[in-house]
């Protein structure tokens, strides 16, 4: 009886497919052959290094071409740009005049050129087929709506550095770096005062104090994301992008520690289409972190009270022969 059980159990187990191999996160490419990143592979090298010859480090050098003097000078943090992030951004094949105008060739830089709208996410893949997939006309509704667009200089930039951002979620093999990735967005000003300072007149607040109703903080934000908690559902973007007042955040632990966690419809949205197909729903928690309460599957519920039903009857046959010998 006992091997016939456990037979049933493995057998279930086998078909749910928690043992089995193929549960691990399945993650695609990017569809079509995509050109190999990296600074040897930029058309635009040379001429970029005629910006990175000031802007790729701590310190350029003021000249001054008609006496002939020259000093090195300290180059402002914010506006140095990391070459080697930039090869590997998005945008990397870009020249940097591509977006800057060719009046950035001359130093100093002229003024009006300085005082420039730029660009913006739409005005180059708004409407765009080829883009269709990222839905960026509705990210912008989204953010329109979310309380960072009602801050007076604030846009798409702020979070997407325009020379080291680069698509994560989307391509993830890994997905404790990504969370830590797109929680450093966050944390560029709500973990750095000096860059929060720019856009806020409020006196610093520090988010390790603001969730200290949260248990093991240091858990929860390596295992989810700040957007997870602080955006709206939206099941036609990947990414969320209406961030809510701070009196809408997700702080009921069950939203996220219960069988239909909202985990599946945000964190391991990309990850759950791809289970789904497969039948077992909560297979993405299982694989990627123990979400006390998220794990509970409707057939292993089913099985254990059949186990349990059918260890009663061997018991019970058990007691009745005992009592039938005596
Ligand atoms: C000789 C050094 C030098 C070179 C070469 C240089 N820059 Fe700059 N750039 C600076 C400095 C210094 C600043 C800080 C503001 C200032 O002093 O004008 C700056 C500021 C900027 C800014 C910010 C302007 C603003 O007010 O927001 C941009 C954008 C910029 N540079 C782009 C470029 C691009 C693109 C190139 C290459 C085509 C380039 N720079 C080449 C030194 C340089
Ligand atoms: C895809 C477009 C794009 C490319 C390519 C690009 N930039 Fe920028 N850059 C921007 C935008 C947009 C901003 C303004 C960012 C903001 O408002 O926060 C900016 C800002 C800057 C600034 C000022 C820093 C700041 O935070 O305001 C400097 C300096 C700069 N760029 C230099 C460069 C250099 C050097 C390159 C080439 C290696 C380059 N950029 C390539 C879009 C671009
Ligand atoms: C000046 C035009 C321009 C602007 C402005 C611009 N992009 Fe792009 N973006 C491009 C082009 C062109 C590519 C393709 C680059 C390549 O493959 O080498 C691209 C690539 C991308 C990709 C990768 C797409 C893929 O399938 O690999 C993403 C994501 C992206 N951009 C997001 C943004 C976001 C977010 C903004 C605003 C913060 C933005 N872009 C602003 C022109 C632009
Ligand atoms: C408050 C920060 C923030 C702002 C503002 C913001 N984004 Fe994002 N965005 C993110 C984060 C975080 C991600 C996730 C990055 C990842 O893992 O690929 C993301 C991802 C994206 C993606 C990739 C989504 C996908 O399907 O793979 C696009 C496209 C995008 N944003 C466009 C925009 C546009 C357009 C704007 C402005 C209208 C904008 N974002 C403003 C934080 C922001
Ligand atoms: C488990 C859900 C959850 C996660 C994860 C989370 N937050 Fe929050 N956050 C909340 C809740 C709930 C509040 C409202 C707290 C209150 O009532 O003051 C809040 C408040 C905030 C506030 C307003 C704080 C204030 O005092 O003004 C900011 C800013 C914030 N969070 C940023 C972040 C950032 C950045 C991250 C990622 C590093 C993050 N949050 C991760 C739930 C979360
Ligand atoms: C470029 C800086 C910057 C970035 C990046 C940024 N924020 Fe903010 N955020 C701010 C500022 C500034 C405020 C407004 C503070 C104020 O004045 O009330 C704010 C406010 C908030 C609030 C509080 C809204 C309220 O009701 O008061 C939340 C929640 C928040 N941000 C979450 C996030 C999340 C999540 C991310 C990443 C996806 C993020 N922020 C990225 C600068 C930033
Ligand atoms: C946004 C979703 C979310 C919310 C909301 C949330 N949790 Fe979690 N929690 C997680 C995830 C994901 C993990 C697994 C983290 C990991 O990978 O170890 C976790 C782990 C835990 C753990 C185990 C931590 C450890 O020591 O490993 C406890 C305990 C816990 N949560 C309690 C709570 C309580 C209590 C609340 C409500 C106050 C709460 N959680 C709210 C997602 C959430």
């Amino acid at each position: 009886m006992k091997v016939i059980i456990l037979g049933i159990v493995v057998t279930l187990l086998a078909f749910l497919g928690i043992t089995g191999p193929d549960t691990a996160p399945v993650m695609q490419d990017p569809e079509g052959a995509e050109m190999l990143k990296g600074a040897e592979n930029s058309i635009y090298y040379e001429d970029n290094e005629t910006c990175f010859k000031c802007h790729a480090q701590d310190f350029y050098t003021l000249e001054d071409a008609e006496s002939g003097l020259s000093q090195k000078r300290v180059m402002c943090q914010n506006y140095i740009v990391d070459r080697d992030e930039y090869y590997q951004s998005n945008h990397w094949s870009f020249a940097c005049t591509d977006c800057h105008s060719w009046e950035f060739s001359n130093f100093p830089h002229p003024t009006a050129e300085r005082l420039q709208d730029h660009f913006s996410c739409l005005d180059c893949h708004g409407y765009d087929e080829a883009y269709a997939q990222y839905h960026f006309e509705e990210i912008e509704e989204e953010y329109n709506a979310s309380t960072h667009a009602e801050i007076e200089g604030f846009s798409c930039w702020d979070c997407h550095n325009p020379h080291s951002y680069e698509i994560n979620i989307r391509t993830s093999t890994n997905l404790k770096e990504t969370i830590l990735y797109d929680n450093n967005i966050c944390l560029e000003c709500h973990g750095n005062y000096s860059n929060f300072r720019l856009l806020s007149d409020i006196d610093e607040v520090d988010v390790v104090v603001s969730h200290e109703w949260l248990p093991n903080q240091v858990a929860h934000f390596a295992g989810v994301r700040c957007i997870e908690c602080h955006t709206s559902i939206n099941d036609s973007i990947l990414v969320a992008h209406h961030i809510l007042p701070k009196e809408q955040a997700v702080r009921n632990c069950t939203e996220c520690h219960s069988s239909d966690s909202r985990l599946m419809a945000t964190l391991y949205k990309f990850e759950a289409k791809e289970q789904r197909k497969r039948g077992f729903l909560n297979g993405v928690i299982v694989n990627n972190s123990y979400v006390i309460g998220a794990t509970r599957n409707y057939f292993l519920n089913v099985a254990s009270v059949v186990i349990f039903a059918g260890l009663m009857l061997v018991l019970m046959i058990h007691v009745f022969f005992r009592i039938k010998k005596k």
